[in-house]
């Protein structure tokens, strides 16, 4: 990946960050929405025609479990209120839409993801496999895309544009959070709440690092054998400082992750829509 594509896809994912706080006014034809239901979060995206990011809205929620569908209602309820609310805000008509499921998710598990998109008067045009929604943002031909949210890691390596492999783990997040609230014996709310707190991080940092030295040994076995130049982080597990250094040191393979890893893949879930 060139210098000057990285720069475009942090210029891209951090006016996405922007558009959260403030939809633009103006768009070029058909909006786009890419809604991700993750283990951690619910995000939609929304972007125009040309792939311009143009509002996007976030819930925390526990309405989807290693890449399933656990709680359908309340699936439903939160995209409808989230795209609705968009609708709203932007005075517009949101009418196609991207979803996506970790890599290797069943038939039938891709159809209740896509039910609940559809429950919110949307028309799913695709849907896409996570790592690899999050390599239309990156702009990343060759190399390997590793998603590590609340629930799992997954990894796509692609070679000249194309996805020759996936994997998906059940490791993520949410275990970092496990793990502190078993050693202060706080509740899991309680322990996410001190996650987040970028004052606790470091304090943190030893207790999480077997948890993110797991993580990267996953990596490592999916990697093997495989010829690839560079490794790129995204996924809302990044944002906890200190977690991008130990991948670093883990991998032999140069790393890099953009600003509001959490962002990339719903981003890249919006631009895989297509056109209509
Ligand atoms: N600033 C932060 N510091 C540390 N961890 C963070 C931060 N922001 C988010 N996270 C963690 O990132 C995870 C959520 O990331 P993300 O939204 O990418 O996951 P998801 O898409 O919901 O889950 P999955 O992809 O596994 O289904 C949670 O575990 C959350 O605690
Ligand atoms: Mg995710």
């Amino acid at each position: 990946m060139s210098e000057e594509q990285l720069v475009r896809a942090n210029e891209l994912i951090s006016s996405f960050k922007s558009r959260m706080g403030e939809p633009l006014k103006t768009w070029q034809g058909r909006l786009r929405v890419g809604v991700d239901l993750g283990t951690a979060n619910v995000v939609v995206a929304v972007v125009d025609e040309t792939g311009r990011p143009v509002a996007g809205a976030m819930k925390p929620a526990q309405v989807v479990r290693d890449g399933l569908v656990v709680d359908y209602v309340g699936a439903v309820d939160i995209v409808r209120r989230l795209v609705n609310n968009l609708r709203a805000v932007l005075g517009a008509e949101l009418t196609i839409a991207s979803t996506a499921v970790p890599p290797g998710t069943g038939n039938r598990d891709s159809r209740a993801t896509r039910h609940v998109v559809e429950s919110a008067e949307l028309q799913v045009l695709s849907v896409v496999d996570e790592p690899t929604a999050a390599s239309a943002v990156l702009g990343v031909r060759d190399g390997a895309v590793v998603d590590v949210g609340g629930g799992t890691t997954g990894i796509s390596i692609l070679n000249e544009g194309k996805v020759v492999y996936t994997a998906d783990e059940p490791t993520g997040g949410t275990h970092f959070t496990l793990v502190i609230s078993g050693h202060y014996g706080l509740s899991f709310n309680e322990a996410e709440a001190m996650k987040l707190d970028p004052g606790r991080q470091p304090d943190l940092l030893p207790l999480v690092r077997p948890v993110m030295e797991k993580v990267a040994a996953i990596v490592r076995r999916h990697l093997r054998g495989w010829d690839v130049s560079n490794v790129y982080l995204v996924g809302g597990a990044f944002s906890f400082h200190g977690f991008v250094d130990v991948m670093r040191r883990q991998l032999d393979v140069p790393v890099l992750c953009p600003p509001e890893p959490l962002l990339v893949t719903p981003l890249g879930i919006a631009l895989y829509c297509p056109a209509g």
